[in-house]
């Protein structure tokens, strides 16, 4: 049921020394093909990254929470011509968080690093040191890299205590759904 994989689903960030198969690297770009976008524009591109050299590079791309990169199987940069759309940045949120449920469902684990709206130092900016590394055109943006690989740390599952259900208001902003 997908409300199971939704509960296992959690930021893995340590990955098996392991390859991903082909055909299941096929079923995680296709999922990211298939996600809606608004007004059906598909402003968003996806840059597969297997080469373990260059994921190094990535995982400095900025100071904090780009260092796992090193260890996953393949990265796949999230990106966008930002004249497409101009809600670009959601749909290329969609699609990261579909690649990071497809990759549950592989039995892979998956972590988003967050690329626009962060540094990469002071003077420059990590979306600058990725279309550096990557080669991509200054039209596009970049939303996110999404790090995959078979897990080697577990994560507890969600439980339903976790949810939190006061973020739910009922008809009116204020009137609580359920009692606490
Ligand atoms: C928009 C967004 C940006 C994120 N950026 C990063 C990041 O740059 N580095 C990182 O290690 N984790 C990042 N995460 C993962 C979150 O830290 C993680 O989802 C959160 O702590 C909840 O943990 P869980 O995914 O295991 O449920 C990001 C998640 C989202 C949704």
């Amino acid at each position: 049921m997908f409300y199971e994989i939704l509960k296992r689903r959690r930021s893995i960030r340590k990955f098996q020394d392991r390859e991903i198969e082909d055909n299941q690297i096929e079923l995680l770009l296709k999922a990211a093909l298939l996600s809606p976008s608004s007004r059906g524009i598909r402003p968003w591109e996806f840059i597969m990254i297997e080469d373990a050299k260059t994921l190094e590079t990535l995982a400095g791309s900025k100071p904090h929470g780009a260092g796992f990169l090193k260890g996953a199987a393949v990265g796949i940069a999230i990106i966008a011509e930002t004249s497409k759309s101009d809600v670009w940045v959601e749909d290329t949120s969609i699609a990261a968080a579909i690649l990071l449920l497809m990759a549950e469902e592989l039995g892979m684990g998956a972590c988003w690093c967050q690329i626009r709206n962060r540094k990469y130092d002071e003077k420059s900016s990590a979306s600058d040191f990725v279309r550096k590394t990557l080669q991509i055109p200054d039209k596009y943006e970049v939303e996110a890299i999404i790090g995959i690989g078979y897990p080697d740390e577990q994560k507890r599952p969600y439980v339903d205590q976790d949810l939190l259900y006061d973020k739910v208001h009922q008809g009116i902003f204020g009137r609580k759904r359920y009692e606490a």
